[in-house]
């Protein structure tokens, strides 16, 4: 909302740095559209937009060289005007759908609103054509006459919006980007939801739902707790340098969690590597990472589950489940817990990368397994492994077959 009215106001300002030219008028307004289509979401860009128009036909004289008034629609230019419609529209098609998988911010934005541009002299150059002939008497106007008038005169500074737009764009997406934190009553899944929106969310940004219809475990098991009893979350990484650490993000993610449960008094908390929390040796929390990839990594999702007040679990469940109102006795409000973990979890991660993050030192002091002989499934085949550590690069260490491996979490499932 806050940044529907900055674009608004950047609009209306735009619109008054205005030098007219016979029936040209060269304003700095396509600069903010151009900024509007590639900033907010299509609902909010038209929404900004059709406030705009509105301002202007009811006499508010936000339009170009202050104009204003119901009388405006009939000016030769006004086709520019509702012709923003169409350039958010179209920047959005392209940028949401037609080229949803090219990864370059820059030549996405420069495809969409070049494409958008051309729309908009379409739209204009017919309404101030019709205009000019049918309302102000100019029957003989020609078409070539009339390009000249509303079209040629404007090119070159045009392109030069979109491009200047496109490179704002590229370089601050991330910066503008909307709200962190999101909640929803019911969802499919906060993991699939991020999937789907990370371009139009900042990185660390946060989704949680008190009910999901599909929530997803890992090795495509599925997550199910009752509405409202239990912390459902996502948290989004974009930044680059964290991307390169993607692995480990799960790792730094369970320190996070193990952390927040021992700070609140829970005993024998313990993380089974890679992804689960364990309490009293029941499964009291699982973390699943998802990544969104085109030719690199564009996005990581940590999805974490975490049981609060549930008290009964369904059959079946893959490792016998806990919850913290059953360790500790006690109903926990769900409000407090969300905002204590989101901190903590921005804190790890942070502490990610600058490079003084302890998650190996945390993990080893509490590992589910070490020391354990256990089985598992490790490069396809049924083994023993005797867990010994994790290594500096989040990697388990563990005795295979008599000899020591380094093994990564995609290569080994335990039993
Ligand atoms: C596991 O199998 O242990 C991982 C479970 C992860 C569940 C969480 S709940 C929030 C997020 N959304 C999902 O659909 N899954 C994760």
């Amino acid at each position: 909302m806050t940044l529907d009215a900055l674009f608004l106001a950047l609009l209306i300002v735009s619109s008054f740095i205005s030098i007219d030219v016979g029936y040209c008028k060269f304003t700095l307004q396509l600069l903010t559209v151009f900024l509007i289509a590639n900033f907010l979401s299509l609902a909010d860009g038209l929404i900004v937009i059709a406030l705009y128009i509105a301002m202007g036909l009811i006499g508010i004289p936000v339009f170009a060289g202050f104009g204003g008034g119901i009388a405006y629609a009939a000016s030769p230019t006004f086709g520019f005007v509702y012709g923003f419609f169409f350039v958010i529209l179209l920047n959005h098609l392209f940028s949401d759908v037609l080229l949803k998988r090219m990864g370059n911010e820059l030549w996405k934005s420069l495809i969409g609103s070049s494409v958008s541009l051309i729309a908009l002299y379409a739209v204009g150059f017919t309404h101030g054509y019709l205009i000019l002939t049918l309302l102000k008497g100019k029957s003989d106007l020609t078409l070539g006459a009339a390009f000249g008038l509303f079209i040629a005169p404007y090119i070159p500074f045009d392109i030069a919006k979109f491009v200047i737009a496109s490179f704002i764009t590229s370089r601050y997406v991330n910066v503008l980007l909307p709200s962190r934190r999101i909640h929803f009553n019911e969802i499919d899944s906060t993991n699939t939801y991020l999937k789907k929106n990370y371009l139009v969310y900042k990185n660390l940004s946060f989704v949680d739902a008190s009910y999901q219809k599909k929530g997803k475990g890992r090795l495509g098991r599925k997550w199910e707790a009752d509405k409202d009893e239990s912390l459902m979350f996502s948290v989004l990484i974009k930044d680059k340098k964290l991307l390169q650490n993607a692995p480990i993000l799960s790792l730094v993610a369970g320190s996070a969690v193990f952390k927040y449960l021992s700070q609140i008094g829970l005993k024998n908390v313990s993380i089974k590597w890679p992804n689960d929390i364990y309490v009293n040796g029941k499964k009291i929390c699982g973390i699943l990472l998802e990544s969104v990839s085109h030719e690199k990594v564009d996005a990581v999702i940590i999805g974490i589950g975490l049981n609060v007040n549930q008290e009964t679990f369904p059959e079946g469940f893959y490792r016998t489940p806990t919850s913290i109102r059953l360790e500790t006795g006690s109903t926990m409000d769900l409000r407090d817990i969300k905002k204590d973990l989101y901190r903590i979890i921005k804190e790890e991660i942070l502490s990610l990368k600058e490079g003084r993050s302890d998650y190996v030192k945390v993990i080893n002091e509490n590992n589910y397994l070490k020391d354990e002989k256990c089985f598992c499934t490790y490069k396809g085949e049924k083994k023993e492994i005797k867990v010994l550590r994790i290594d500096d690069e989040g990697d388990l260490v563990g005795i295979i077959d008599g000899d020591e491996k380094k093994i990564i979490s995609d290569e080994i499932t335990f039993e």
